[in-house]
């Protein structure tokens, strides 16, 4: 079993990319719905509930842990790779790898929550790979309360995405990573004010990619997972919320179980 997590609802645009990178694959979800927004808690609180989280999905069976969260991958790998013993993958690194490779100019913007900005993951890693690469950062807090709305397209949002990209684009980015699970959720308006030169690098799709590829590299591990299409999501809060936009985002019901923490 995949056993993914994220701070709440944005996890599920890592899971849709990933039934259609491995179809019939099992997953199991757990969106920390009673304990989010993680973008806006310190380092310590984060990686505290990133191993929690990926115990729990253990427990339940999970024989890799795929940490959608892109807050919990910027602040909690060092603790999750000391507590946990299951292959783990985070998103940073498949979305920075991505990036480089489709920048024309090496201007290279990213947008996050403030965890992730302030610390800098994206910066380093994008230099390390390109020492060269200017990168411009911002964090914009107010995207995840507009997709956990379900404000997915009105002029409201439109109006909040242009304010949060200017600071990158007077900076004439050539490519912006969506450094947020919720972020892809609002890509035709992010698309739309960022301008038809930038590329978008959705992050979502990047794991995706690295986790299939990863596993047709190493048949052994892939052999360890079921292929029954099971599909389970946890919570930590179960709302009606949830359920509408998860809907909205996977295109099918979803049964939620309580997670009972
Ligand atoms: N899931 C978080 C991320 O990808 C966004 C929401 C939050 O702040 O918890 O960074």
């Amino acid at each position: 079993m995949i056993g993914i997590f994220d701070s709440g609802i944005g996890g599920l645009t890592v899971v849709r990319a990933l039934m259609k990178a491995l179809p019939g694959y099992d997953m199991l979800y757990f969106g920390d719905t009673a304990r989010t927004p993680y973008g806006t808690k310190s380092a310590d609180t984060i990686s505290a509930y990133a191993v929690q989280n990926s115990k729990f999905l253990i427990q339940r069976g999970a024989r890799v842990i795929v940490v959608a969260c892109n807050t919990a991958s910027s602040v909690a790998m060092a603790s999750l790779r000391r507590r946990i013993s299951v292959p783990i993958f985070e998103v940073v690194t498949p979305a920075v790898s991505a990036a480089i490779e489709v920048s024309s100019g090496g201007r290279i913007g990213v947008i996050g929550t403030r965890a992730t900005i302030n610390s800098g993951i994206y910066e380093r890693k994008l230099k390390a790979l390109q020492p060269d690469v200017r990168v411009y950062s911002a964090a914009c807090p107010l995207l995840v309360p507009l997709v956990e709305e379900g404000w997915f397209s009105q002029p409201e949002t439109a109006r909040i995405v242009k304010k949060c990209l200017l600071p990158l684009k007077v900076r004439q980015i050539d490519t912006l990573i969506l450094a947020c699970t919720h972020y892809p959720l609002l890509k035709a308006v992010i698309r739309r004010k960022a301008g038809r030169r930038v590329q978008i690098i959705d992050s979502s799709l990047c794991l995706a990619s690295a986790v299939h590829a990863h596993l047709q590299a190493d048949p052994l591990l892939d052999g360890r997972l079921g292929r029954c299409g099971r599909f389970t999501v946890y919570v930590s809060d179960i709302t009606a919320q949830f359920r509408n936009i998860a809907r909205q985002t996977l295109h099918r019901r979803v049964a939620l179980q309580p997670a009972g923490f």
